[in-house]
């Protein structure tokens, strides 16, 4: 098939690209760079042996993106644009809300009038809220107590109901829990801009020389060593989620959800010492107070996605450290080397 992915030169969205041209699709990438370079698409292309096409473009610019469709005819989008920070979002919600959901609109506006009706959207375990037991099943009512995770409920609404009017819609929400890790080679990885909001990346780049110490955000949780447990995947599984969950939809219209995750919690502690291991020594770090917002634990109930894809995680925890250390280790100051 021929995709078109948004987002495509970020950190899910260039490990799917380069599962998606190992996969023998063709890609057309958009992005507007805002959160990523291009230079992870050039090393996409030494890792697949053949290039994707990229369009610097903004989800917002709907000449632009009218453009695009017509320039490259496309049988499917994979949609990652958009903004992710949590934090950020409270602080900006407009940004947040503008960018993420009219830049959706637009997109899927654009993909109406050209007949491009099948859809893979990044949304996320975020949506389940604070009200839900765990595990996480996606048949639960999902309720996001923030503003990033609000823009990925509104648009799993805006998919649902475009599925529910139209029959030709294909349309796969893929909710991912923590996606962590790299390519095994090293060449590609996650390159956050300034202080990194997520537990591995900050441990990375303790462990790089870049950071003086994690600060483990609480200790006295209800959990078995008093710090958060999460549901890591492999980015590597989590891209293959996608090329599945595509190839699930192609043939099946309507709406589809899917949890993406391992189906295990692992705590702060645990990920840190895992990393350790990766990295040969001890890393400091100092146990502080609780980070706002954060729930104690939560994983996915992992069953769908394998009885209807017949996609599970195969990576471990300390694949994800090894791999996400190769990557940290070989670029430093991720993509922009000074
Ligand atoms: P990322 O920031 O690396 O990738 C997102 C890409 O979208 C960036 O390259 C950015 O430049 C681009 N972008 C943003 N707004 C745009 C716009 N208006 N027009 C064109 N391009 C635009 O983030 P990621 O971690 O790869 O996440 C990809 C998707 O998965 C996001 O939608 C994110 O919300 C979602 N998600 C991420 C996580 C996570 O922890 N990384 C978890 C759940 C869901
Ligand atoms: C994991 C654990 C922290 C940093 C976020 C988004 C979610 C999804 C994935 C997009 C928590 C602890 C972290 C640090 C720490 N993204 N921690 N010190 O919060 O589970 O999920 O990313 O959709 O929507 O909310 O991930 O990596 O930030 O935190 O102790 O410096 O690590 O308190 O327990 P989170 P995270």
């Amino acid at each position: 098939m021929r995709i078109l992915v948004t987002g495509g030169t970020g950190y899910i969205g260039s490990h799917t690209v380069l599962s998606l041209l190992e996969s023998g699709h063709e890609v057309i990438v958009v992005d507007n760079l805002a959160n990523s370079s291009e230079e992870s698409l050039r090393r996409v292309a030494e890792l697949a042996g053949r290039p994707a096409v990229f369009v610097q473009a903004d989800l917002l610019d709907e000449p632009a993106l009218e453009e695009v469709f017509s320039a490259h005819p496309v049988d499917a989008v994979i949609h990652f644009a958009g903004l992710k920070a949590v934090g950020e979002s409270v602080q900006e919600p407009l940004n947040y809300y503008y960018n993420n959901i009219v830049g959706t609109l637009n997109l899927l506006r654009a993909m109406d009038s050209h007949g491009v009706r099948t859809i893979v959207f990044s949304s996320s375990a975020t949506v389940y809220g604070e009200h839900n037991p765990v595990p996480y099943i996606e048949k639960m009512e999902i309720g996001a107590n923030n503003p990033y995770g609000r823009t990925k409920e509104q648009i799993e609404d805006i998919l649902s109901d475009l599925g529910a009017a139209d029959e030709r819609w294909h349309v796969a929400l893929l909710r991912y829990f923590n996606p962590v890790g790299a390519h095994p080679s090293g060449r590609i990885g996650e390159d956050p801009q300034g202080i990194p909001n997520n537990l591995v990346p900050f441990i990375a780049q303790v462990a790089v020389g870049r950071r003086e110490k994690l600060l483990v955000f609480g200790g006295d949780y209800d959990t078995p060593d008093g710090t958060c447990l999460r549901d890591y995947i492999h980015v590597v599984d989590l891209a293959e989620g996608h090329v599945a969950a595509l190839d699930h939809i192609a043939a099946r219209p309507g709406v589809h959800r899917w949890n993406l995750g391992s189906g295990k919690g692992t705590s702060v502690l645990e990920m840190l010492h895992a990393f350790e291991q990766a990295v040969g020594h001890a890393l400091p770090y100092e146990i502080t107070g609780r980070r706002a917002g954060d729930l104690p634990a939560f994983w996915a109930d992992a069953s769908s996605a394998l009885a209807d894809l017949g996609w599970s995680t195969t990576k471990t925890i300390d694949q994800m450290c090894e791999d996400h250390w190769r990557w940290q280790k070989s670029n430093p100051h991720g993509y922009n080397a000074p």
